[in-house]
């Protein structure tokens, strides 16, 4: 019996240190997109979409300089496994609201900056979830997110369609946030910035 109790009180205990590490009750949901939060200083990218909450060790990293990444598909012929699934990541600062490319020049090659599993994507740049069970959470939970905005991406013709962002939250960031007014947890940073949530255009 007294097993039994302990094992409630962990339980309790570790469900509330990961719900608490992102404060997701403190963001406001926008629309049915993924929303997903990336803690460079714990290595954790944690994603809420309408099937839940997904967090996972990611490894990796993301071009400085932005603190917001639009996540849009990949267009692939066919089934692929979801190993080989991956999501483009489009940069932006979080007080512009046009994204940039995804694809990046490292020391003059072209890498794709992306969300992926693969180790063997050696072309791509960005954040990789090693462990293929969470991956395979991360992939439901995008694939559950109907929520798709079409956006301007700097230097391309067509427009992008995105079905979550990723806002990079670490000590940096936070100060560039407060030196725009944006007060960490105020509306300003948990509503995606100017992008989503204060733009009404975005989600009107
Ligand atoms: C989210 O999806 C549900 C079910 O598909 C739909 O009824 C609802 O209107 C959507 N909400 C937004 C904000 O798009
Ligand atoms: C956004 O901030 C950067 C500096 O961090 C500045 O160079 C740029 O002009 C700003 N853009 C807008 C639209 O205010
Ligand atoms: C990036 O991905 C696109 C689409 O899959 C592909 O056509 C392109 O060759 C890739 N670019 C680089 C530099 O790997």
């Amino acid at each position: 019996m007294l097993k039994f109790g302990l094992l409630i009180v962990l339980v309790g205990l570790a469900a509330a240190v990961e719900s608490d590490e992102f404060k997701w009750d403190t963001v406001p949901p926008a629309g049915n997109s993924s929303q997903c939060i990336y803690k460079p200083e714990t290595r954790q990218l944690g994603c809420r979409g309408m099937s839940g909450i997904v967090q996972c060790e990611v490894m990796g990293e993301l071009p400085k300089g932005f603190e917001v990444f639009g996540m849009g598909r990949e267009e692939l012929e066919g089934d692929s496994p979801i190993e080989s699934i991956r999501y483009f990541l489009y940069p932006r600062e979080l007080n512009e609201t046009e994204y940039e490319n995804h694809i990046i020049q490292v020391e003059n090659v072209a890498h794709n900056v992306s969300l992926y599993h693969l180790e063997s994507m050696t072309e791509t740049v960005g954040l990789r979830v090693p462990d293929v069970k969470c991956w395979s959470r991360f992939i439901d939970l995008f694939k559950a997110s109907t929520g798709i905005q079409i956006v301007k991406v700097e230097d391309m013709t067509t427009e992008v369609s995105l079905f979550g962002e990723i806002l990079v939250v670490d000590k940096q960031a936070q100060k560039r946030w407060l030196g725009w007014g944006l007060g960490w947890g105020g509306l300003g940073l948990w509503g995606w910035g100017l992008g989503w949530g204060l733009n009404p255009f975005l989600w009107g």
